[in-house]
């Protein structure tokens, strides 16, 4: 009985063994990719809500008490720097999936965003002001690269 018991175990074992490879190797070619909102949704509510935080950071308001600079001073303050920066850069994950590819410089516009949005993560991270900053300022010009590649601008 032992004997028998084993021997199926073994079995079985063998069996996912060989059928895992197969398995993952599909998975990997084909994720679920799925747009849920369309290209203007997609810039007007998740993309420009990530990129005002990071533009916040060298942002100031005159009110009647005169000129207050918005940059990050808490903890709480860096906080919401690093949300910001996290759901740009991982954002730029669901501007590549390949229904959203308008051509095939689509994913070089999409990389340097990632980078940039990378880069004020890493530095919102580390409470880095100056190069959160330096982000800060490059962002426009990635987004209106794009935009007037397809025309938009
Ligand atoms: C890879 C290309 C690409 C990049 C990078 C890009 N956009 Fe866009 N954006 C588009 C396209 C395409 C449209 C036009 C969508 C449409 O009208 O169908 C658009 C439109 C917009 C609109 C207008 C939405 C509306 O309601 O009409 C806003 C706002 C916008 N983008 C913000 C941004 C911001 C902010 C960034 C940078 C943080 C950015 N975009 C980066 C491609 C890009």
């Amino acid at each position: 009985m032992i004997g028998i018991r084993s021997g199926t175990l073994i079995a079985a074992v063998i069996t996912c063994l060989a059928a895992s490879p197969s398995i993952s190797e599909d998975a990997v070619a084909m994720p679920p990719f799925q747009p849920h909102v369309d290209m203007k949704t997609f810039m007007a509510h998740v993309l420009a809500p990530a990129a005002a935080v990071i533009w916040k950071v060298n942002a100031t308001v005159i009110d009647e008490n005169g000129e207050h600079d918005l940059s990050p001073k808490s903890d709480d303050d860096w906080e919401q720097v690093v949300s910001g920066a996290a759901t740009l850069a991982e954002a730029t994950n669901a501007l590549m999936i390949p229904q959203r590819a308008r051509d095939p410089d689509w994913n070089g516009y999409v990389k340097r965003l990632a980078d940039a949005a990378d880069k004020a993560y890493r530095a919102a991270e580390a409470h880095d002001l100056k190069s959160v900053s330096e982000v800060s300022d490059q962002l426009d010009g990635i987004c209106a690269a794009c935009h007037r590649h397809y025309g938009l601008e």
